[in-house]
């Protein structure tokens, strides 16, 4: 078996982020959202991965992936010059997949449950043309939906006004090369995008068994900056980090519950509370880094107080008159009270930026 991961999608809803990196590369818990669908597939022991992406970012993908073999896994990509949809994407890995069956995954999904039942189900039961991973939600409206009928899926429809299911369809897909044949006979959607859903659809309506794999632990699609900071607080809550200090910790500082802390960084008469992440080489003064925050590599905070916040790498947050509170920080930032008059606030944001400030 083979995998595709899907990561062509542009991510407009978290920019400016987008603008600069791949909305899968963005850290949570200090981790490219990608590794962790990475390190799912490979639990899995399917070790050959296509990762579908844009003529824009596939060189920070190579870049920060390779051809796989460091993390024991042979990468290829493929790219999709235009947003044509989920089948699309899966068409154009047709030559890739060849003549084994396949899991699609979408690139900005998280799932904390094991797949592996998931696997092994489908790899045992032939007569399965294609299983789908489904979870009960609120919003049905927004995702694709199935109907299931003893454990078969009836019936499925993507993003409908009048929902036959609360049962989304979250981005696991296992399928056998049949799906191509469906791929074959839809057309594009009111979106314009060849839809997976309308494939999966095809296979139904001409007698192919469809499985529905219900699964119940907690999932997010990363489309929007409060997914990924939702998705930081359950990752670093639920199994990341355990208590490591490579760095050095002074001992007017107090560390309460579980931290990690990078090399060569330094926490300097400061409080932090767990569960916190904190990168290489940063440093921490006189400032209190509350629960659920995850600090990149090259961070100086001097005076601040944060919380429930994503900071990547390389920024700067000095002398701040409030707390930081469910912040998404790129890249390079540079937040920092100044003496120069005219007292004012004085930014330089790039397109899309958002500044919410709560008195
Ligand atoms: C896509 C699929 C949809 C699925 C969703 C899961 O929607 O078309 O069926 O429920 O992913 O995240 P999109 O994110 O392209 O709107």
């Amino acid at each position: 078996m083979k995998a595709i991961i899907l990561c062509a999608g542009k991510g407009t809803r978290l920019r400016p982020l987008t603008f600069t990196i791949a909305k899968h590369l963005i850290p949570i818990a200090n981790k490219p959202v990608i590794f962790y669908s990475l390190e799912k597939i490979k639990n899995v022991g399917i070790e050959e991965i296509g990762i579908i992406v844009n003529p824009e970012n596939i060189n920070d993908f190579k870049e920060l992936l390779g051809n796989g073999s460091k993390f024991g896994l042979k990468i290829e990509y493929i790219i999709q010059e235009e947003p044509k949809g989920l089948a699309h994407a899966a068409w154009i890995a047709k030559d890739f997949i060849g003549e084994e069956d396949f899991l699609m995954y979408l690139g900005d999904n998280l799932i904390l449950d094991d797949i592996t039942p998931f696997i092994e189900e489908f790899k045992t039961h032939e007569e399965l043309q294609a299983s789908i991973l489904l979870s009960p939600v609120k919003d049905p409206t927004r995702f694709g939906i199935a109907v299931v009928k003893n454990g078969e899926i009836i019936q499925v429809v993507e993003k409908p006004k009048d929902p036959p299911s609360n049962l989304a369809i979250i981005g696991l897909y296992l399928f056998r090369k049949s799906i191509f044949e469906g791929i074959k006979n839809i057309k594009p959607s009111w979106r314009g995008e060849l839809e997976i859903t309308d494939a999966i659809d095809y296979l139904i309506r001409n007698k192919h068994k469809v499985k529905g794999h219900i699964i119940y632990g907690w999932w997010k699609d990363t489309g929007k900056p409060e997914d990924l900071i939702e998705a930081n607080r359950k990752i670093l809550d639920d199994n990341y980090p355990k208590t490591t200090v490579k760095g050095i910790i002074d001992p007017t500082s107090d560390i309460q519950g579980r931290i990690s802390i990078g090399e060569n960084s330094e926490i300097i008469n400061s409080t932090i509370r767990g569960p916190v992440v904190i990168g290489d080489n940063c440093v921490i003064k006189d400032s209190f880094i509350g629960p659920y925050s995850s600090i990149g590599d090259n961070v100086i905070i001097e005076n601040c107080e944060i919380e429930n916040s994503i900071i990547m790498d390389n920024v700067k947050l000095l002398n701040l008159p409030y707390p930081i509170d469910s912040s998404l920080i790129g890249k390079h930032v540079q937040i920092i009270e100044s003496e120069k008059k005219p007292k004012a606030m004085r930014f330089v944001i790039g397109d899309m930026g958002k500044v919410e400030i709560v008195r």
